[in-house]
């Protein structure tokens, strides 16, 4: 069958078309929200015009209409008893007419909320007393339909089903509760008779392969109440039932007057058709079941952005309004950045590594200079110099924390003192969101002489020794990435921050060109208003509005993101606890960001770093290397590096992975990534 869903986005439509049953195809009917789907053809649907949407229909070449447009939450039926009308009556019973007119199998979904609710199970005939406006809209559309179409099937019932993004189901709402370890109150003296979207969807196609039309009750055997629906759904998925608690629909008297006795007979269809309905336990065992399918194709990448709508809606103001590039909200973004890491100044740019470049720049970096940076780090970290003209050197890792060591850089630091060949500046790099021992570098810049630039890219949110991260107390300069993997995204984009005010003004001055419109650092007194003088050779860096816009609405949810990475570090900590991998180890001075989770595959490992690494990625979970050491890189192999001096860095290549951390990252899928990581190769069903 070809089957149009008026009302396309709605729960059932999009159940239905998750449920594998190869010999229907799908059409999709857009109304206000967007579908997206390269499964189904899509279409939008002119509603507001009857001779069109007859057109549009009749041109889709369909042979059913099931119409799934309604406003069926019944606290907005109550408020907007306009909308209700239209989507439960006028709507439906115009598509319902189109069908008729079109000869085309049309089917109307109602509900079981049609009854005065004293008595179980209700069947056709009993007399409706509806009780609030959703209920009276839902039956008078059920009238004006069966008036219009004579053969229009209706179907009361009440199906459950796991709902698309935008619209959680009851059975989501149960289930992401149970997961996360919330507690579900559900009413115990409210009673229905739920049936399963696929059992619907099946028993739908047996009443339009036999013809049959008018009213027709489609749902379980059993009469349970919301409770006891909720106890299955933890019993099935394995979770505790001490999740679910019973509540009296009595003890919320604000709700809108509904019926407490839903449930509805079947006899009618169950005779008619002479069928056998499975129960309501296997029909949830079913359903979680296939949300298993469904979820095991989950790409997980090992790490995400975060976008919410209210971050969507500031990008668009910005886009409205007079400045797209430089414009006060770049400006709101530093001060809010800045507040927040307790630095005295930020000069915010299109990425960190424009950051780290004019940070090196403004801390006098050029020719015949030495920058040290560490190897375990992203390429931008040491480039950043070269792009100076300086030369780089790297500090081997610690064997602990992956950062920078600090005995190795003071070690290095001795030799270089007798080789007459002290570094500029060092660039600790804060790995996977965790501070540099700061303090003890900090000490030795005071010894030996040289500049400290925080490679803070991962670490914003986290704190050291109880301060955030960026506050500059131990270095000149601190930056941060807002590259969409990290903790906060202004899609690409970076920022530097300081205490010092004369490095602000040189930042700022090459980040845009090395311009100056400060009359007091002008050569000579300004021309007129529109002057400007350039006085170093400096970039355009900028960032432009529409990303600050990002990034100062997602700062309102820095210390969210933070947390829920925490626990989900924590969450790794405990389920690696039996296997033999090594989890992230944390300084005692550190709260890390979480930006990274890195575990080590030990050598005595079932399997070893690279099988794992690839049994991961063959199961769509993105794991990573964060990094390969920057010496092993072509180009600087060119520049004469080799892995000499660099024992633990190698150790940390031969063994690293990053598995997935973002916010919405959920329990399962950590189990997941666990299970993978355990089972020997075959074991498995890949794909
Ligand atoms: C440690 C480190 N430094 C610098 C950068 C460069 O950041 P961006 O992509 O914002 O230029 C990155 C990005 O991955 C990074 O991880």
């Amino acid at each position: 069958m070809r089957i149009l869903f008026t009302g396309g986005s709605s729960l059932l439509a999009q159940a239905w078309i998750k449920i594998n049953n190869s010999k229907d195809t799908f059409v999709l009917g857009q109304h206000k929200r967007e579908i997206v789907s390269n499964k189904h053809e899509v279409v939008q649907l002119a509603y507001s015009n009857p001779s069109i949407l007859k057109e549009q229909i009749k041109s889709l070449n369909i042979d059913v209409i099931i119409n799934c447009i309604g406003l069926t939450n019944v606290e907005s039926c109550e408020k907007n008893s306009k909308e209700a009308n239209f989507l439960n009556i006028q709507l439906p019973s115009l598509i319902s007419s189109i069908a008729s007119d079109l000869n085309l199998k049309f089917v109307h979904i109602s509900t079981d909320q049609l009854y005065e609710g004293d008595t179980p199970y209700y069947n056709e005939e009993a007399p409706v007393a509806p009780l609030n406006i959703y209920a009276k809209t839902k039956y008078e559309g059920e009238k004006q339909i069966l008036k219009s179409n004579s053969k229009a099937l209706v179907v009361r019932t009440n199906f459950f089903g796991f709902g698309p993004n935008y619209k959680p189901s009851f059975s989501d709402y149960i289930l992401n509760n149970l997961k996360k370890g919330k507690i579900s109150n559900l009413f115990e003296d409210v009673f229905f008779t739920p049936i399963s979207v696929k059992t619907l969807s099946q028993q739908i196609g047996l009443l339009l392969a036999n013809n049959k039309s008018g009213i027709y009750n489609i749902s379980s055997n059993e009469r349970i109440s919301k409770y006891h629906f909720g106890l299955t759904i933890a019993k099935f998925s394995g979770y505790s039932s001490q999740l679910i608690q019973p509540i009296s629909i009595e003890s919320l008297p604000e709700l809108v007057l509904r019926p407490k006795d839903m449930s509805l007979s079947n006899h009618k269809y169950t005779g008619t058709l002479n069928i056998k309905l499975p129960s309501i336990d296997i029909q949830v065992e079913e359903m979680l079941n296939s949300q298993e399918e469904i979820s095991e194709k989950r790409i997980i990448p090992y790490g995400r952005q975060n976008v919410s709508e209210k971050d969507i809606k500031s990008v668009l103001n910005v886009l409205k309004s007079d400045f797209l590039t430089q414009g006060p909200i770049v400006h709101q973004f530093e001060k809010r950045v800045s507040e927040y890491c307790g630095a005295k100044h930020a000069v915010a740019c299109n990425s960190a590594t424009s950051a780290l470049h004019i940070a090196c720049l403004s801390l006098g970096v050029g020719k015949g200079d030495l920058v040290w940076t560490s190897p375990i780090s992203f390429v931008a970290s040491s480039n950043c110099a070269l792009y100076c003209n300086a030369d780089v050197d790297f500090v081997d890792i610690d064997s602990a924390t992956y950062n920078m060591s600090v005995e190795a850089l003071e070690q290095k630091l001795v030799n270089a003192k007798q080789n007459n060949r002290l570094p500029k500046v060092v660039i600790p790099v804060h790995l996977a969101g965790q501070s540099c021992e700061m303090e003890e570098i900090h000490d030795l810049s005071k010894k030996y002489g040289f500049k400290i630039i925080e490679d803070a890219s991962h670490a914003i949110g986290g704190t050291y020794k109880g301060k955030p991260v960026g506050n500059c107390e131990y270095s000149d300069i601190a930056v941060f990435s807002f590259h969409p993997v990290k903790i906060i995204t202004t899609c690409e984009g970076g920022m530097c921050l300081t205490n010092d005010p004369v490095i602000a003004n040189l930042l700022n001055r090459y980040h845009s060109h090395g311009i100056s419109r400060q009359a007091s650092e002008m050569t000579k007194a300004p021309d007129g208003p529109w002057y400007y003088e350039q006085l170093n050779l400096g970039l355009n860096y900028r960032m432009n509005e529409v990303q600050a816009a990002l990034g100062l609405s997602q700062m309102d949810r820095l210390d969210e993101f933070v947390a829920e990475r925490r626990v989900l570090a924590q969450n790794y900590n405990k389920l690696f606890e039996e296997y033999n991998v090594q989890i992230p180890n944390q300084h005692k001075d550190t709260n890390s960001s979480w930006h990274l989770y890195i575990i080590r595959i030990k050598k005595n490992n079932k399997l070893n770093h690279k099988q794992v690494f690839e049994k991961l990625r063959s199961a769509g979970i993105l794991v990573n290397l964060h990094y390969i050491p920057i010496y092993r890189q072509p180009y600087y192999q060119k520049l004469g590096f080799n892995k000499q001096g660099f024992e633990e860095s190698e150790k940390y290549y031969e063994e690293a992975i990053s598995i997935p951390i973002f916010p919405g990252l959920t329990n399962d899928e950590q189990r997941k990534v666990i299970s993978l990581i355990d089972q020997p190769i075959g074991f498995q069903n890949l794909f």
